[in-house]
């Protein structure tokens, strides 16, 4: 009897992807075995392996076909294929998780005058993204020694190893406490799904499964249910209020001759501005709630 064939997908193991990652296969209805201290754990309702790796790790395992998903930062992978010769050119972008946002940037100290981008000519910058700050200075011609650090980037000015730095900014909070200024920014990241070449079809189709769980996942979690009841003459105007909804389902209001009930899948957020102007228009008993999956 042949052996099922099972697809490996790279997650971060600790770090700010990791729980995350975690979450969106849970969500996707695949069960794993905890066992977070090992390297590999096996998902028991569906052929998949989830390796637990360090992210800088994800591309090269991409790459040698050791994983054939992975989820992790634009950043790292951009980087990746920035400093090597095509080794990782086939390692493709899937989609966009919407988390994990972060940017690469240029900051420097209080004291450093930073009028332009040329103001970094001759100076020393360090950064542990020396293929991607390669990249934007050499784009821009400017001629600066680059020093790259594995962590810690953020206190080189003050260690006197450079003049400014160019690493990733989240909340911003790392900068601040260092006395630094965000300047440029060389890129904006976010939590990507990554795919390597997949040559056996069986593999492929698992993969082509757990991509469409992932898309529709992070659709649902965008989406909202709206439920209100709107007078007959206004739905027009509210149907043009409602964002991002394609036909919403239109009820008569028993007992209501003037009066229908609107429900609508809005695949766009649904702020209290919305709501108001919904309200604006006639609507009431607004009610709006998640959905947890949704497919078409
Ligand atoms: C990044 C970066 C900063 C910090 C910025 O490190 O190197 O230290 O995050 O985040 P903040 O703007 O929210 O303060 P990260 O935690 O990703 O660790 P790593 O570089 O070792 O992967
Ligand atoms: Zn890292």
């Amino acid at each position: 009897m042949s052996e099922e064939k099972r697809l490996k997908i790279a997650i971060q193991k600790s770090g700010r992807l990791a729980d995350m990652s975690l979450q969106l296969l849970e969500k996707c209805g695949i069960f794993l075995t905890k066992s977070r201290d090992q390297l590999l754990c096996r998902a028991q309702n569906f052929p998949l392996d989830i390796l637990l790796v360090r992210d800088d790790d994800i591309p090269a395992f991409l790459a040698t076909d050791v994983c054939q998903l992975g989820i992790l930062g634009q950043n790292v992978l951009l980087e990746k294929q920035a400093i090597s010769n095509g080794i990782f050119s086939s390692l493709e972008q899937l989609l966009p998780i919407g988390q994990g946002k972060c940017r690469l940037s240029i900051a420097v100290p209080h004291d450093f005058i930073y009028e332009s981008i040329a103001s970094l000519n001759g100076k020393v910058i360090a950064t542990s993204y020396k293929g991607l700050l390669g990249q934007y200075l050499a784009t821009h011609k400017i001629k600066a020694d680059i020093v790259t650090m594995e962590g810690a980037v953020e206190v080189a000015p003050r260690t006197h190893l450079a003049d400014v730095i160019c690493d990733l900014v989240s909340t911003g909070s790392t900068l601040i406490s260092n006395g630094l200024v965000e300047k440029d920014v060389i890129l904006e990241s976010q939590a990507v799904l990554v795919m390597n070449q997949i040559s056996d079809p069986e593999i492929a189709a698992i993969a082509d499964k757990i991509t469409s769980r992932i898309k529709a996942v992070l659709r649902a979690e965008n989406s909202r249910y709206i439920m209100l009841n709107s007078p007959t003459k206004s739905l027009e105007a509210i149907k043009a209020v409602l964002p991002g909804s394609k036909s919403p389902t239109v009820m008569p209001l028993q007992g209501c001759d003037d009066m229908v009930a609107v429900h609508a899948v809005c695949e766009e957020g649904v702020f209290w501005d919305t709501m108001e102007d919904l309200k604006d228009c006639g609507a009431n008993s607004i009610l709006v709630v998640p959905i947890e999956k949704m497919l078409d």
